[in-house]
């Protein structure tokens, strides 16, 4: 966990593969449409925050070694809302655990604003900078609710605004519909859809600048999916955060800036139209 740490068949405006115009992917590049302006006043400059530069991986095991990502050029930028398809088995999850530091890529580098996470160290990518909401929630489960998010707050040092960490894990605990006494329960007492829940405002609880998620709606109903997509566009669109989803969800993705899809190893985007 974050504490130390399908296909649409919605129409793009573009499709383009990244890589292929000679330059990496991403806001800015050649052949796509400019990216939604931020309103966290970061201005007109380059607002990269994470840049993938040659990335393959190759998980080795046995004799067997499989190939799951190929030479991935791309450039994710602040205040953008992304969502990342593909079949099962294409390697999202992958990508995910290289882009929030979990794991090293086998070849290629990941650099946050400019600085390759070797350098700048996983852990402190973690805990500073990116949160991820897995697809398995990993909570601490011998611990509340209200606990897991008070926690995290604590290991990544994030502080409120104002009043205490207590009222703030509340406040979003709240916000993704979970109230008191589902707060104070132990995880293993709430659904897995609620579980999830917990799992996505411990994110939230911690002050980064990169979101990431893996199937994160996978076990909401509708309107409380729809709850925390509005949750997403609001921190990408008025926090100026990154936020980059896997989901299966044509409601996740018809609502994000860029539809990235994997398959065979390659990463091709979309630019939806706002
Ligand atoms: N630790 C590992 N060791 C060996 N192979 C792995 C490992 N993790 C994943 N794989 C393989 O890498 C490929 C991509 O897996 P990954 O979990 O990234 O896919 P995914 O797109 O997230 O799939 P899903 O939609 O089912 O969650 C799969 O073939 C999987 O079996
Ligand atoms: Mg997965």
């Amino acid at each position: 966990m974050n504490l130390s740490a399908s296909d649409t068949g919605q129409t793009p405006e573009t499709t383009r593969t990244p890589g292929t115009t000679g330059t990496t992917g991403g806001p800015g590049a050649a052949g796509a449409p400019a990216a939604p302006a931020p309103t966290d006043g970061s201005g007109s400059g380059d607002r990269t925050v994470l840049r993938l530069t040659g990335v393959s991986h190759t998980y080795a095991g046995g004799r067997r070694r499989t190939a799951v990502l190929k030479n991935i050029d791309y450039a994710f930028a602040r205040g953008t809302f992304y969502t990342v398809l593909g079949p099962s088995g294409s390697g999202k999850t992958t990508l995910l655990s290289l882009a929030s530091g979990l794991d090293a890529p086998t070849s290629g580098s990941i650099s946050f604003d400019g600085r390759d996470l070797a350098e700048l160290g996983l852990g402190r990518y973690r805990n500073r900078h990116a949160a991820t909401i897995f697809q398995q929630y990993n909570l601490l489960t011998y611990m509340t609710a209200l606990q897991n998010v008070t926690t995290a707050m604590e290991i990544t040092g994030a502080k409120p605004v104002s009043g205490s960490r207590r009222g703030r894990a509340l406040e979003l605990l709240q916000q993704v519909g979970l109230d008191r006494d589902m707060a104070r329960r132990n995880v293993l007492r709430l659904s897995g859809g609620q579980q999830q829940r917990v799992a996505i405002a411990r994110a939230l609880a911690c002050d980064v600048d990169i979101l990431f998620a893996d199937e994160p709606t996978g076990n909401l109903d509708e309107d409380t999916a729809q709850g925390i997509v509005d949750i997403f566009r609001e921190l990408a669109h008025k926090q100026g955060k990154c936020v980059v989803v896997v989901s299966h969800a044509q409601q996740v993705a018809a609502q994000s800036d860029r539809v990235l899809t994997l398959r065979k190893g390659r990463l091709t985007e979309q630019v939806n139209p706002r």
